[in-house]
């Protein structure tokens, strides 16, 4: 357990925010699944934009478990400001601000981790998020370990973070150059940590409660956060806490429970995001789902050529039905002898 400002986080594993997958579905069923916290898809911090159904629906919260996470991108101090007042206003209770993110379309307007170049400017922007939410609610960082391999100043950003009065900071062990390649290096979250005082999240690659434990070991971090290995595994939340938190992996969920959970997710994701919207995102997460079965390229096919979310929802369950009866009745039990059917028959 750490503290986030104000806030006991109850476990010490947490969902990473991805823009496209951390919906208010899939947060509420992370944090149902034992993840500490769930951040939100990343909100521009140009209000302008605001006015889109996406933006609209990423600032919808109702019947998410507190705190509520809000995470916004940008690089304009009085900007960014005013979208966490608003943020707050809205229900936010951690605003979270995004220094991670290496997308083009991020870093081209010089925000996301583009901002780790310019340390003054990472200072102006903590400083004027604080104070215009001071008061209210915590502020929290996602940053890299730097911006290039020849410039990890990720300690220093982390400093800046501590003295304009950011409450937890998580940190990705790649520099921007890195984007996602190679292997997390955790040595500079581990400077990172031993150089500030406030709570340190490790993050990058950790996809299983071994991983976490040993990269939380090494960089003596307070949590974890765990991105792409809940792509098709909101359950991994369940297993990494339970074996943080008790020292022994939790008994695994039958694959009726995870049929269950897969059902559900897809109902909330028809409900909240409407038909055509619906279909789409969640044939990204059934793609994620399908590995979990035998014959996943057929399935994923099928999945993906569903027309509506209902021929969609029905071929899914079907997958997953038959996929639960065959742990049940592996086929090769359940092939009968020859003399047996004869006497079956012969019975009937
Ligand atoms: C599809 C996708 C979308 C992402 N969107 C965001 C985002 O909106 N904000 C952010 O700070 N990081 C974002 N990230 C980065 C993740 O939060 C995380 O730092 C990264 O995936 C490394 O963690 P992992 O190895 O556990 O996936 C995204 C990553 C992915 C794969």
């Amino acid at each position: 357990m750490f503290r986030i400002g104000p806030w006991t986080i109850p476990a010490p594993v947490v969902l990473a925010p991805m823009a496209g997958v951390t919906d208010r579905p899939f947060r509420i069923l992370a944090r149902r699944l034992g993840a500490g916290l769930a951040a939100s898809e990343m909100i521009t911090s140009d209000t302008r934009l605001w006015n889109s159904r996406k933006t609209r629906q990423r600032m919808n919260h109702d019947g998410e478990p507190e705190p509520r996470v809000v995470q916004l991108a940008g690089a304009d101090p009085e900007a960014l400001a005013e979208a966490a007042r608003r943020n707050v206003d809205l229900g936010a209770q951690i605003i979270d601000i995004n220094m991670g993110c290496p997308a083009k379309k991020v870093c081209n307007s010089l925000c996301g981790s583009a901002l780790l170049q310019d340390e003054p400017l990472v200072a102006r922007i903590l400083a004027a998020v604080v104070t215009a939410v001071q008061g209210a609610v915590p502020v929290t960082l996602k940053t890299r370990t730097g911006w290039n391999r020849d410039r990890r100043n990720g300690v220093r950003i982390a400093q800046i973070a501590e003295e304009s009065g950011i409450a937890a900071i998580a940190v990705h062990g790649r520099t921007r150059a890195d984007f996602y390649e190679g292997e997390a290096e955790y040595d500079t979250i581990r400077d990172i940590k031993a150089a500030v005082g406030i709570p340190v999240l490790a993050n990058g690659d950790i996809d299983s409660a071994d991983k976490a434990r040993r990269v939380m070991a090494h960089t003596g971090a307070d949590g974890a956060m765990i991105g792409r290995a809940a792509h098709g595994a909101p359950w991994i939340f369940r297993e990494v806490n339970g074996f943080l938190t008790t020292g022994a992996l939790p008994p695994p969920l039958s694959r009726s429970e995870q049929r269950d959970i897969v059902l559900l997710h897809l109902e909330s994701i028809y409900a909240f995001h409407g038909e055509d919207s619906g279909l789409r995102i969640a044939r990204k997460h059934l793609g994620w789902y399908s590995g979990l079965l035998d014959d996943a390229q057929d399935a994923r096919a099928r999945f993906m050529a569903a027309g509506s979310t209902s021929a969609q929802f029905a071929c899914a369950a079907e997958r997953l039905d038959e996929w639960v009866c065959r742990a049940v009745f592996p086929p090769d039990e359940t092939r009968i002898p020859p003399g047996n059917l004869q006497v079956q028959g012969n019975a009937g």
